[in-house]
């Protein structure tokens, strides 16, 4: 056999491995490779078929972010060239906070220079006044040129992101102060918190600050619409504003709900009962029958109700919560009878969230609204 003949044979055999394997035998420079390459291209698609919906769906750009206008035509004009101030950004979770920063930052540096020129510490991360004395100090004193390695143009500045920063401790904040003014040159700080209460007034009064509010329902239909498009998965006019309804403006939760949704309903389409089911709402017939008892005058029938209300698993949060929607609408009930029972249901909130026992709180509290719709005059 010539060198031709074996190299021949030698072809034929990766040829037919490749094939066995089910990789492509069309390429002939590609035989070798053909295996290793379906096998990661079939990982990768295994890997981006496990990624939650929120992180494959997180916006890349700022021009991805939806609804919050204001922060992003300052990113944008700065994006442009312009300076950046230091940023506060506050408000609710699901908001597109650490996203909008995120994407700023890999826009303004292009994805090589952003390991280098981005300090991200969230609430993960030791982030006392050692750390703001140490890591932070060193990391904003460093220098930074107005150039990438390839010769292009790049803002001369870092950026501190400093997430969740309503959990860092005052002397923490207070060490930041100094540190914020002296390397303005170099570095711009952008922190972000839920509660903006939290954050001592100097640093507040040294940043830009930016409310997120909570996505309309516009936005939220919009973007609900696109993954279930993208994703190939029905879901009927009804549970879009089942889930509109239960997110509350927070994105994070509406999208979470639509992807266990479709786990749960594979090629069916998703109702609002399954969202419901998820979201962990309790169904208005529940609560009709729960107010029902109330009327009855009848502690018995009572307890049975809210017994059996707790046995179905129910959350005693989710339940007080429904009511007092319920209660505020009731049209029997005068302003002050309503008080009354807010007042009440304020309590038992409190209780439970100190860990009261369920049962006993719901009594309490249905207890008082009995007493209120069958003892007492308008
Ligand atoms: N304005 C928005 N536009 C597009 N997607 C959004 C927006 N806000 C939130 N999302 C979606 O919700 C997910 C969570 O957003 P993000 O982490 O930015 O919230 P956050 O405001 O930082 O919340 P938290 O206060 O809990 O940290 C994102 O991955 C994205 O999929
Ligand atoms: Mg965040």
């Amino acid at each position: 056999m010539n060198y031709g003949d074996r190299q021949n044979n030698k072809k034929k055999y990766l040829t037919m491995q490749a094939f066995l394997k089910g990789g492509s035998t069309f390429s002939k420079n590609k035989e070798k490779t053909a295996p290793t390459t379906s096998k990661d291209a079939k990982d990768l698609k295994e890997t981006k078929k496990h990624i939650p919906w929120v992180e494959k769906y997180r916006p890349r750009c700022v021009d991805d972010v939806a609804h919050q206008e204001e922060v992003v035509s300052v990113l944008k004009k700065s994006l442009e060239g312009e300076d950046l101030p230091n940023l506060l950004f506050y408000g609710p979770p699901g908001t597109g906070k650490t996203s909008t920063i995120l994407a700023a930052s890999r826009e303004l540096f292009g994805a090589d220079l952003v390991k280098q020129r981005v300090l991200e510490l969230n609430a993960s991360d030791e982030r006392g006044i050692d750390v703001v004395r140490k890591k932070v100090k060193n990391f904003s004193q460093l220098t930074a040129s107005g150039t990438r390695p390839n010769g292009k143009p790049c803002p001369p500045f870092k950026i501190v992101i400093l997430d969740e920063s309503d959990s860092m401790t005052r002397p923490a904040q207070a060490a930041l102060r100094r540190t914020m003014e002296k390397q303005t040159k170099t570095t711009r700080f952008c922190l972000i918190c839920n509660y903006v209460s939290r954050i001592i007034e100097p640093i507040a009064s040294r940043c830009a600050k930016f409310r997120f509010m909570p996505l309309s329902v516009k936005t939220l239909g919009d973007r609900l619409k696109m993954i279930c498009e993208k994703e190939n998965i029905q879901c009927s006019e009804e549970a879009m504003t089942a889930l509109i309804d239960t997110s509350g403006g927070d994105m994070r939760k509406a999208i979470t709900y639509l992807q266990s949704a479709s786990r749960l309903k594979v090629d069916e389409e998703i109702t609002k009962t399954d969202i419901f089911e998820i979201a962990g709402v309790i169904l208005d017939e529940v609560i009709d029958q729960l107010i029902k008892a109330c009327h009855s005058d009848s502690y018995e029938k009572l307890g049975t109700c809210v017994k059996d209300i707790i046995c179905d698993g129910h959350s005693a949060m989710q339940l007080i919560t429904q009511l007092h929607d319920k209660i505020v609408q009731m049209e029997e009930l005068d302003d002050k009878q309503k008080s009354i029972i807010c007042e009440k249901l304020a309590i038992v909130d409190k209780c439970l969230m100190d860990g009261a026992d369920e049962f006993l709180q719901i009594m309490a509290l249905t207890g008082v609204m009995m007493q209120q719709i069958c003892h007492e005059q308008k």
